[in-house]
């Protein structure tokens, strides 16, 4: 079943009741203020790092879910009522939520009284702004009393939930007017303060969050809201809040409209304060005068769509497959653009305090995003290249606002230095800004240890080409891009990490996963080498290559499919001669695209792979899932069957396989795969999958798991990078490359072509796929061999491929 619908003319999906399954959720702001918004108005925002800088309050373990955020009420009579339901949970007579690019609205109706919230964080501002809208559509005069409200955290998201002994007692507050600063240890190290204001009158406030709610008293019926009053209590210490409160009346037919802001500011140290403890308020102030009225609001609006529509038009298709054009026009790359800001840091289910900016992750991320901002991606490749350290090895994480290797994850996990080398081709494929190689940058992050970024790229394929084991194939050092593949851990401590256990490193345990990432990434490098006139670093590159090729073509095979593993004793992982966890899924998936073996190797290991991990869903990560826990694996044998790393369809590796069945030139394989989990795909099964019919999840429970087919982990996941790689490179075929773009589909037979719109390196191109006798590419009207679509003089670019 449903819960709401796509309006793909709006690029906007519709909740039409608040009790989804789980809070289905959407993302606010583009670069340094961000804040997560659920469809009942819940979340949290947060200043660029959601750990170090977070503005306002979350509980992620909290019961009921998903209470606090955006706290609206409106007091009408003896009826008290929140437009997006929560937190007043009062039944309402209408409700609609519109997630929309950037900004979500909630419409709500109670006794006549009609609201809109509109949400949104503005470009190039850091604070959320909140334009609630009354409208009297009954016969009767309306006195309304409306709050809005915001608890704030002390910043430091970790510290905020456990340093009581400190917190209770540092809150502070400054009140002017309409507008609440919070200024929590403003007074020593911080120059940053954060405000909620509305543009008019306040009839009364409350900053002292238990004084606001009373005793015994949830945000679903706070004591000042129950009695229709304000407290004007100033916080000190304890849980300072922002609650203002709007005397309004409204005639029958009459509207009004107020605007909320929720701002975040920083101050040079030496304009701290305009008065001993006084917080200097004047770029508060400029930020309120810039969003003061509500056509400054709706202007805002405007803009943001505009943005997302410009960003958007760079990529866009049209086919008859109605669900699949709407995932690659709007969503898909939508939750590109979100995981690229992300990272595994803040969602509903990354409680932000933890992972940052992971390196592979970050790295995957750009995948899906360098075509919308490649400026961005640029920066990023540097920030993600600076954590490596000299020997090519990097630390696995770092937190956004410092930009530092994160010490407490440390490093060893083996498949990252690749990534590096994936995103960084990638990235000139799109630009042709081949000037990113000599971008000087540093190793950990330390002041003169600056290099050229390609010997970054370097250090990387030597550090897989120099660490092998037993069996020629790269050493796996803690974990391969499956982080519970844990084979040099062993540890029987309850509640020690896995990742970063210290029985570590027997020398021996290999990665065929990782075999075939070097043989495709450790081509592309050979070739961007000999692009740059390295002609023998290239041939030294293919000669290891060919060797770590070669070792997964014997090694690596297990007579039906590729193997995973070998473990510290040497012992086969993914094998038939395994009792549990006899096939894996990434080899297949990454060994077939990296062409290893042939199509020989590649039609039965994708056999394989359907035959025993395929599901309704997609295809698993192995078979069968482990029953039990075995020290010599790790992580992976420690999850219930069919969930995780342990048998679920865990959706990052999917897209793999499918750009493995593209490389075979199987385009219902492709296909059929693509559509088992695409979201827009599986929309009529949203009770079973249960998480947002818009994005990707990280994982669906496989077959072995109590709750088959139930999605965990929504928005932050390598899949959506993934996924738009394989819709829009493999199936759709339109691959950008360093002398122009190609265009080389690979369709099911149910689709007989398609139009789309590639904006690239500044050319539009306008393609049309089409079946027919005479086959080829035709580029504004000339018959061109083979794939490649040259470089462009533009502006447009018309192109016509008949298969
Ligand atoms: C998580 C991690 C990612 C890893 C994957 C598989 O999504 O963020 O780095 O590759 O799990 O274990
Ligand atoms: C756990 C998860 C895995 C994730 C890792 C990050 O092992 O199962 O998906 O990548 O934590 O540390």
């Amino acid at each position: 079943m449903r819960y709401g619908y796509f309006d793909d003319a709006a690029r906007e999906y519709v909740i039409t009741r608040p009790d989804t399954p789980l809070p289905w959720i959407n993302y606010l702001g583009n670069e340094g203020f961000f804040s997560l918004i659920s469809n009942t108005c819940g979340g949290y925002a947060f200043y660029r790092d959601a750990k170090l800088r977070r503005i306002t309050r979350f509980r992620y373990n909290n019961v009921p879910h998903d209470e606090g955020g955006r706290l609206f009420y409106i007091c009408d009579g003896d009826a008290t009522w929140s437009p997006a339901f929560l937190p007043a949970k009062t039944p309402l007579d209408s409700y609609r939520c519109r997630h929309g690019l950037g900004y979500s609205v909630f419409e709500g109706e109670k006794q006549g009284v009609q609201a809109e919230l509109t949400c949104l964080v503005p470009m190039g501002a850091s604070c959320e702004l909140q334009k609630l809208t009354l409208r009297n559509g009954s016969q009767d005069a309306k006195r309304l009393t409306v709050y809005g409200a915001v608890e704030w955290c002390l910043w430091n998201a970790v510290d905020d939930s456990t340093n009581y002994q400190r917190n209770w007692n540092i809150g502070e507050v400054e009140i002017e007017g309409s507008t609440i600063y919070h200024k929590t240890e403003y007074r020593e190290r911080r120059n940053h303060y954060a405000f909620y204001s509305v543009n008019a009158p306040v009839a009364g406030f409350d900053t002292d969050r238990d004084t606001f709610l009373g005793r015994f008293r949830g945000w679903s019926e706070p004591q000042a809201v129950a009695q229709r009053i304000s407290y004007n209590s100033k916080a000190s210490g304890w849980a300072p809040m922002a609650a203002l409160r709007l005397e309004i009346p409204l005639a029958p037919g009459e509207e009004k409209s107020f605007l909320f802001r929720l701002g975040y500011v920083e101050n040079p140290e030496e304009e701290k304060f305009s008065a001993p403890g006084v917080i200097n308020k004047a770029r508060a102030h400029a930020l309120l005068a810039a969003y003061d009225t509500c056509a400054q609001f709706d202007a805002a609006l405007s803009e943001l769509k505009a943005y997302w529509a410009k960003l958007l038009g760079q990529f866009t298709v049209k086919s008859s497959e109605e669900k699949l054009d709407r995932m690659v026009n709007v969503w898909n790359q939508y939750q590109c653009m979100v995981t690229f800001n992300m990272s595994r840091s803040a969602s509903y289910y990354e409680s932000g305090t933890g992972r940052g900016m992971g390196f592979r992750d970050s790295c995957q991320d750009l995948l899906g995003f360098v075509h919308l901002i490649p400026q961005r991606a640029r920066e990023r490749i540097i920030d993600i290249a600076s954590i490596q350290f000299p020997d090519g090895s990097t630390y696995h994480q770092y937190q956004p606002l410092d930009k530092r290797g994160n010490a407490d994850v440390g490093s060893g996990f083996n498949d990252d230095p690749l990534w590096l080398v994936a995103c960084t081709c990638a990235y000139i494929r799109e630009t042709g800004d081949f000037t990113i190689l000599d971008e000087p940058t540093p190793f950990n992050n330390e002041k003169g240890s600056e290099v050229p970024l390609l010997e970054h790229l370097r250090r990387s394929v030597n550090y897989t080409a120099t660490h092998r084991g037993p069996h020629g194939l790269p050493l796996i050092g803690r974990a391969d891009w499956n982080d519970c593949l844990n084979l040099n851990c062993f540890s029987h401590t309850p509640g020690e990490s896995f990742q970063t256990c210290s029985n570590f490193e027997s020398g021996k345990a290999e990665s065929v996963f990782i075999a075939g990432m070097f043989v495709k990434y450790g081509k592309e490098y050979a070739e961007l080498v000999s692009r740059l006139g390295l002609g023998d670093e290239a041939k030294s590159v293919l000669a290891a290559v060919d060797e770590i090729e070669a070792a997964a073509r014997t090694a690596g095979w297990d007579g039906e499919w590729f193997r995973r593993a070998y473990d510290a004793f040497e012992r086969p992982v993914g094998s038939r001669q395994n009792d549990e966890g006899q096939i894996f899924i990434e080899p297949q998936g990454f060994c077939v695209l990296a062409g290893i073996g042939g199509r020989a190797y590649g039609q039965k290991a994708l056999a394989s792979a359907e035959k025993y991990l395929g599901n309704d869903f997609g295809l698993e990560v192995l078979h069968p899932c482990y029953t039990t826990y075995r020290d010599y694996l790790g992580e992976i044998s420690s999850y219930p069957p069919g969930y995780k790393e342990n048998g679920s369809v865990f959706c990052h590796n999917n897209p793999w396989v499918t750009l493995a069945y593209c490389a075979l030139d199987d385009g219902n394989g492709a296909f059929d795969l693509y559509t088992r989990n695409a979201p827009a795909y599986i929309e009529d099964r949203s009770e079973i999958h249960r998480t947002e019919p818009y994005c990707y999840s990280q994982t669906i429970a496989g077959r072995d798991a109590q709750n088959y087919g139930e999605a965990k982990n929504s928005w932050l996941t390598g899949t959506a990078a993934w996924s738009f790689v394989a819709v829009s490179q493999g199936i759709l075929g339109i691959r950008p490359d360093y002398d122009g773009l190609r265009v080389h589909p690979c369709l099911p037979d149910a689709m007989d072509g398609f139009t789309a719109c590639r904006t690239f390196r500044g050319v539009r191109y306008e393609i049309t796929v089409r079946r027919g006798e005479t086959k080829g590419l035709v580029v504004d009207g000339k018959a061109v061999p083979g794939d490649l679509v040259p470089l462009a003089a533009g502006p447009v670019c018309a192109v016509t491929l008949t298969i």
